[in-house]
């Protein structure tokens, strides 16, 4: 039956028909979208089950959590100053049939060499990890490609793989979504003058801390905001935003380029270690909110480049809640914190 009539759910403006959900390519099926990430990936390794799982030393714990979810054996290669893949190493280490994941870090993909390595070894399987790219300015390197909106976008849950058709259908996800990462989202949400922070940091804190690889699937209002969510004037604003801090911050920016191909996840620092922590604690005390991506590798100690990299970077927002006099603020704030050091 469909119902007629009774109260209102919710109701959402029409589609937009170049939103995010068709230019990231959500599977239409939600039985193969996920919470997150990790359990979409997780979901991917059970289907595929490749012999070892090669994973950038820079690297977030969940992605080695998908591993170790699904008992796949992991391998680290070393990345370089710039988190470009030492690819001579990974050549002569891998076997055919093995799968390789790399990182569109900050959203820039990776460099030529990488890239013709890619096309080189079609006996590989490689896994595009964008979860910080909106777009990468190029076409989609990976066989696969793993995506985790809620990094990008507000939105409060959701991770999947393009295409879809890489996860069988035994590990598909849940017909009922689990909605505890809504009460984050709402709770900032609602409190429109921010004045609670504690409470939904808290409450965000709380559930990243314990985001399981699981079967849970991603909610349907996830899915129909990126449906509406258009990525044109979020790439505009996060190049603006962008612009503004690599005029002025010059001197500590990490990326090369100041108006990048690929639309930036957010405009990366790099300091020395005990600065970036000094650094950090000084901004979160003036309301500021930089991104730490990763301080906790789950790559060995001896991937000295990654580790050093991991106590040095700071990734400040410039994405499009935000406007040019937002970003002056952070520069400014940020050069003075510099000074007084
Ligand atoms: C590059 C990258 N890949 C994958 C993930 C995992 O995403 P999720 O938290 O949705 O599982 C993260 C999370 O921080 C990430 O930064």
């Amino acid at each position: 039956v469909t119902f007629i009539g009774g109260f209102f759910g919710l109701e959402l403006p029409p589609v937009n028909p170049n939103g995010l959900a068709s230019i990231w390519g959500v599977p239409a099926r939600s039985s193969l979208t996920y919470a997150n990430a990790r359990s979409a990936l997780a979901a991917l390794l059970t289907s595929i089950r490749p012999n070892t799982l090669w994973l950038p030393a820079y690297i977030c714990r969940s992605v080695a959590q998908a591993a170790e979810a699904t008992a796949t054996p992991v391998r680290y290669f070393a990345v370089d100053e710039s988190l470009q893949p030492d690819t001579s190493a990974l050549q002569s280490a891998v076997r055919p049939g093995d799968m390789v994941l790399a990182v569109d870090y900050f959203g820039r993909p990776p460099g030529c060499a990488f890239l013709d390595f890619v096309a080189r070894r079609p006996d590989l399987v490689f896994v595009e990890d964008a979860c910080h790219a909106a777009d990468t300015g190029v076409t989609q390197w990976g066989r696969w490609c793993l995506r985790s909106p809620r990094k990008l976008v507000g939105v409060p849950d959701g991770g999947f793989i393009v295409p879809s058709a890489g996860i069988s259908e035994a590990n598909g996800s849940e017909s009922r979504p689990v909605l505890d990462a809504y009460e984050a989202a709402f709770l900032r949400f609602e409190d429109e003058e921010e004045c609670c922070n504690p409470r939904w940091h808290d409450a965000n804190q709380r559930r990243e801390a314990t985001e399981p690889v699981s079967p849970r699937r991603m909610s349907r209002l996830t899915r129909e905001l990126l449906e509406r969510l258009a990525l044109g004037p979020i790439a505009d604003k996060r190049h603006a935003n962008f612009r503004v801090l690599a005029d002025m911050l010059d001197r500590y920016k990490y990326l090369p380029d100041k108006d990048p191909g690929f639309v930036p996840l957010g405009f990366p620092i790099r300091l020395r270690a005990a600065l970036r922590d000094k650094v950090l604690t000084d901004l979160i005390a003036q309301g500021l909110f930089p991104a730490v991506h990763w301080s906790d590798l789950p790559s060995p100690a001896a991937f000295t480049t990654a580790h050093g990299l991991a106590t040095e970077l700071l990734t400040l927002p410039c994405d499009q809640r935000y406007e040019p006099i937002e970003m002056e603020r952070i520069a400014r704030v940020l050069r003075e914190t510099l000074k007084r050091q």
